[in-house]
């Protein structure tokens, strides 16, 4: 038995956020942003609009295109770094909401990578034959933890997320494969300092605006090349493909650069890559929920094609899958 993804759907909230916005808030110039790292907007939620609101919407679409009643759903896996609450899982809030009241779920916090944890877990968890379905979701309010003083940070994130739902599939249809990393070791150059249990919110922790993303980017640009590369090749070796085999490859959209080294380090042709950074910015667990959904509308996956996602991001975390497209 396998877990197939049998819909699809994303959010992206209304307020955009262009380059030339930024250019006004920081010291920093559409061309700068452009051609470092190919972002040309992205999108931010309005005041009150919080991570489990994005993932109810990404659910309901979910529900509508499947036809599954709520009541029908067994599981919710969200991926997020930006839990509306640090007690009470947005999986929680959402299964309220969308009132799926026969389903349990949690919250999966690996950063950008979290959307492939989060499928992976699902997709054992079905294969187990214990649970036929979930909705598998990967969303981040980054505007909640970013400094807009910061042109380090602030030009590359936005809002947003999308979803899957995964059904048991008896089928060749599915997730085939998966490679995942962690290394800890990595958290010093990317991360939140204050507002968990190492440093409490205290008037200290805002004063030094440590409730904030910190990052090295120069140091994160290099393991992302030389990680999500070797995850993705790795993953074709072992099922001896090459790129000439795959229809499709979903990379996160942390940095066009960073894409465009990672596919070449493949052998991957430009059209096989699916590139939408320059309208969203990084959304962090959201980018390949939504790149996937955007794949699925314009037509650029067919049944038994093959498709490969990769990611990377803080923690450090890394991994790739690859999925056999069709349905269950
Ligand atoms: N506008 C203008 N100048 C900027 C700037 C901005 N928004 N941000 C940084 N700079 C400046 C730097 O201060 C530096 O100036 P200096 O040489 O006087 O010190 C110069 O531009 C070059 O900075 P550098 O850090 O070398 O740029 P870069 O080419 O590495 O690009 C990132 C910076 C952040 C875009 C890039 O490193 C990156 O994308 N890293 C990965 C980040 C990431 O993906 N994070 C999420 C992980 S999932």
């Amino acid at each position: 038995m396998r877990a197939t993804i049998t819909a699809t759907s994303r959010y992206l909230p209304e307020r955009v956020l262009t380059n030339f916005d930024l250019e006004k808030m920081v010291d920093t110039t559409d061309e700068w942003i452009r051609s470092r790292t190919g972002i040309e907007t992205r999108y931010l939620v309005s005041e009150g609009e919080a991570t489990s609101d994005m993932g109810t919407h990404i659910a309901t679409q979910l529900l509508d295109k499947s036809g599954k009643s709520p009541e029908e759903i067994d599981l919710i896996l969200v991926a997020t770094s930006t839990p509306d609450y640090l007690v009470c899982s947005t999986a929680a809030l959402i299964q309220d909401k969308i009132g799926a009241k026969n389903a349990w779920g949690f919250d999966i916090a690996a950063a950008c990578t979290g959307f492939i944890y989060a499928m992976e877990t699902a997709s054992k968890l079905i294969e187990s034959g214990r649970y036929k379905n979930a909705i598998v979701i990967g969303a981040d309010t980054m505007s909640s933890i970013i400094d807009y003083t910061d042109r380090n940070t602030c030009i590359i994130f936005g809002d947003g997320g999308g979803g899957v739902l995964l059904e048991s599939s008896d089928n060749q249809a599915g997730i085939i494969d998966s490679i995942l990393h962690t290394d800890g070791s990595g958290s010093k150059h990317l991360n939140v300092p204050a507002g968990g249990s190492a440093h409490p919110a205290s008037k200290d922790t805002v004063d030094k605006r440590m409730h904030f993303v910190h990052q090295d980017g120069k140091t994160i640009f290099k393991f992302a090349v030389k990680n999500m590369a070797d995850v993705s090749k790795q993953i074709l070796d072992q099922n001896n493909l090459t790129g000439e085999d795959l229809k499709l490859f979903i990379p996160h959209q942390a940095n066009r650069r960073i894409i465009d080294a990672a596919a070449k380090r493949c052998g991957l042709a430009e059209n096989k890559v699916l590139i939408n950074i320059h309208k969203y910015g990084n959304t962090t667990a959201g980018t390949i929920p939504i790149a996937l959904d955007e794949a699925v509308e314009t037509g650029r996956l067919e049944n038994g094609d093959m498709l490969l996602l990769a990611a990377f991001g803080g923690g450090f975390t890394w991994g790739s899958m690859l999925i056999s497209w069709g349905d269950a």
